[in-house]
């Protein structure tokens, strides 16, 4: 059993009021909040520490250059990769998936195929997109069963000698669906296909293991993760990172510049153009320790059973829908209210001091398959209580005869 009010002790946000009511913050898969030493890391940083990291001599730089290379030790131990070379900091998960798309997409032929599911962010549709732009990419699309499952018939169906990558999300934004990514990779991995997997969704819940899974890409955010804002994390298998062309010019990813020819740093700062948000990475450990205080699979236990208890119950409430009921989902309940605009539920929850997520979460396509332009979304943290979940059903209660 976890500590809810000593966890939310460590969160001022939580005793917000909103309309002069509890504010009830169900949209973590939107951001989580922020613990206090996180917070604290980022003051103390700006305070006493603040110099750019992998310039100065002098010891202020020095130190702000450990504390950031400390971080991608600790993001390293956290998700079991073999070396501090394949964890690169980037803005967030949609800045890593572009990495990938614009630089191991620049070796791709005309007429390669990328395999995609319909349950993708569009930041794991648009980049690809975008690489069509420069030279003729064919995505393949694997559909869902009704549960929001994947159709692995299809799936595997997918793969040619032209299929060059598959980019798959772990856990989907809207659905909550846990995809059977170790089972793909290895299936990938078999017709010779290296896998990127989106972890944006997957990282606040569950134990990455890099090395377990086998994929060659992870990417994920750290705000989601109870971290600071702007800042990510693609980990990538030193052979393809070795291989692919930097992303950005610039800052501390070179080795020597001259206008006949500039040579590159090495791994991981080839793909670090810029002065990195040195302060957030190494405010981020702050974020980990929490997680690991707590333990993930504590976490995910929490929000799992609160999840199940508030889906339960809505279930049984008139005109009710859910997208994404399977078995093992992520805490994320996607609903509408008979034929209610989304809009509509949200904004009278958020009147009665609910904080969900309305619209197509970014993922219009997956919209699109569902025949709904969009939904109401509430998603779970590990500070959310059994009285918030109480909190939110009384809420569609109280608002489903103005709905139906
Ligand atoms: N990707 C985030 C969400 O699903 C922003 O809400």
């Amino acid at each position: 059993m976890i500590d809810v009010d000593k966890i939310r002790s460590q969160f001022p946000i939580l005793s917000r009021q909103v309309y002069g009511k509890p504010m009830v913050y169900l949209d973590n898969t939107a951001t989580s909040q922020t613990p206090r030493q996180v917070v604290e890391a980022i003051d103390k940083m700006y305070f006493h520490h603040k110099a750019n990291v992998h310039r100065g001599v002098f010891l202020l730089a020095r130190e702000a250059t450990e504390m950031l290379e400390a971080s991608r030790e600790r993001v390293r131990a956290y998700i079991n990769a073999r070396s501090t070379r394949e964890v690169v900091f980037t803005r967030g998960t949609t800045e890593a998936i572009n990495l990938v798309a614009s630089s191991l997409g620049s070796t791709f032929e005309n007429n390669d195929e990328v395999i995609l599911t319909v349950m993708e962010h569009h930041a794991n549709i648009v980049p690809w997109q975008l690489l069509g732009n420069r030279k003729r990419v064919l995505l393949r699309v694997v559909p869902i069963r009704p549960d929001g499952t994947l159709d692995m018939e299809a799936f595997r169906s997918f793969f040619n000698e032209r299929t060059r990558l598959v980019s798959v999300c772990h856990v989907s934004n809207v659905l909550g669906t846990v995809n059977p990514i170790k089972e793909m990779i290895g299936y990938a991995h078999s017709m010779g296909v290296p896998v990127l997997i989106d972890g944006a969704q997957a990282a606040p819940h569950l134990r990455i293991d890099v090395s377990d899974l086998d994929c060659d890409f992870y990417a994920f955010s750290a705000h989601k993760m109870y971290g600071p804002t702007g800042v990510g994390v693609l980990y990538g298998k030193e052979r393809w990172l070795e291989m692919m062309p930097p992303y950005q010019g610039g800052g501390e990813m070179i080795s020597h510049v001259s206008f006949k020819k500039t040579t590159f740093a090495e791994l991981p700062l080839k793909f670090e153009a810029g002065t990195p948000d040195f302060v957030g990475i190494s405010a981020f450990t702050k974020a980990l320790d929490f997680i690991d205080s707590i333990g993930i699979e504590a976490i995910e236990a929490h929000e799992v059973e609160l999840m199940r208890y508030t889906q339960q119950q809505m279930m049984e409430m008139p005109g009710m829908r859910i997208f994404g009921t399977q078995e093992g989902k992520a805490p994320v309940i996607s609903f509408l209210i008979g034929h209610a605009h989304h809009f509509d539920t949200g904004t009278l929850l958020d009147h009665l001091g609910i904080a969900v997520r309305t619209g197509h979460h970014c993922a219009q396509p997956l919209m699109e398959a569902l025949g709904i332009e969009g939904t109401v979304r509430a998603s779970f943290g590990v500070y959310n209580t059994r009285e918030e979940a109480d909190a939110f059903l009384a809420a569609l209660r109280r608002i489903l005869p103005m709905l139906s």
